[in-house]
């Protein structure tokens, strides 16, 4: 059964927790996007080794824990410790970390040289143990994606929630069938770097389209990556007005001709391309 996630647009949180003296200011702006409305919180183990899994679990706890259930928490473990003990002890570390009682979902963050079944196994252990409510994966391309389904289907487990890939107008690599792939086996597809790392806020032939249609061009980056209903994206700022901002592209509705002016800005893929990934 497709997990269904609530909101089209989440928060990223990647680069928050590596200056000490912004810590603060990133507590903020997470609990600046709980207040927004925002339902979808992106971090993992890897994100400033920790401190990022921190800001968001300060975060929720000065907001309180009245939404933490409309709250969707993910996070990931890194490769290294994607053994079935390395899993389990990664999510208890991450949860600690969180101050929370458990995850909605935790992703394999790209492949690892551990054996599928090890990781999964993991998984079906601390989901067992509620300590996760879903996992999936990021970074996998269809390949990968076929291998590891089977072996889900072989060990019992629950199918995966997600796979989180780069996926913004300036890298649309994966329309060419992984976000098909993906859709036909009922597993959302999660746009990480939907802005290019930020590179699409200023690009200029959007920055002209955005203004013709009275939004930003960050917006319309975002518009476009929801605009099927087949992927979330998550978009990470520590500005509140960009935070903000990015949270109501969720509301822009974009027609026939304004796609099309889009893919000839950027184009789409004509063959199989390796996968991207940053
Ligand atoms: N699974 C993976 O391997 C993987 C890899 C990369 C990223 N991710 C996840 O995806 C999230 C998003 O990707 P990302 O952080 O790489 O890049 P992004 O969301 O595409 O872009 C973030 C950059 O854009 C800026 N920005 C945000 N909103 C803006 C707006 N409305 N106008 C102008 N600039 C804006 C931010 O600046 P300020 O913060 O200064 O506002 C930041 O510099 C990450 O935070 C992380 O959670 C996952």
């Amino acid at each position: 059964m497709q997990f269904n996630f609530k909101s089209k647009i989440g928060l990223g949180t990647w680069q928050m927790g590596q200056n000490p003296t912004k810590f603060d200011d990133e507590v903020r702006a997470v609990e600046h996007a709980l207040s927004l409305g925002y339902e979808l919180i992106d971090t993992a183990e890897m994100y400033a080794s920790g401190v990022s899994e921190k800001i968001v679990g300060q975060a929720l706890k000065n907001f309180g824990s009245s939404k933490r259930n409309n709250l969707t928490l993910v996070s990931k473990v890194l490769p290294s410790n994607a053994s079935k003990s390395g899993v389990i002890k990664a999510c208890e570390a991450s949860l600690k970390r969180m101050g929370c009682e458990y995850l909605d979902v935790y992703l394999l963050h790209w492949q690892s040289s551990s054996p599928f079944e090890e990781t999964i196994e993991g998984f079906m252990d601390l989901q067992s143990r509620g300590l996760i409510k879903h996992h999936g994966v990021s970074n996998f391309d269809v390949e990968q994606m076929k291998k590891w389904l089977k072996t889900e289907k072989t060990l019992g487990a629950s199918k995966s929630a997600t796979n989180q890939v780069y996926y913004a107008l300036n890298e649309r690599g994966v329309e060419f069938d992984l976000i098909d792939y993906l859709d036909s086996e009922g597993i959302s597809t999660m746009a990480y770097s939907p802005l290019g790392t930020g590179q699409l806020a200023r690009h200029k032939g959007l920055t002209e389209l955005a203004n013709k249609l009275s939004v930003t061009a960050a917006q319309l980056a975002l518009a476009w990556a929801i605009r099927n209903n087949r992927v979330i994206a998550i978009p990470k700022s520590v500005t509140p007005s960009r935070i903000s901002e990015n949270l109501r592209a969720s509301e822009i509705n974009l027609d026939d001709e304004t796609l099309s002016v889009l893919d000839s800005l950027f184009q789409p893929p004509r063959s199989k391309k390796t996968l991207a990934v940053i």
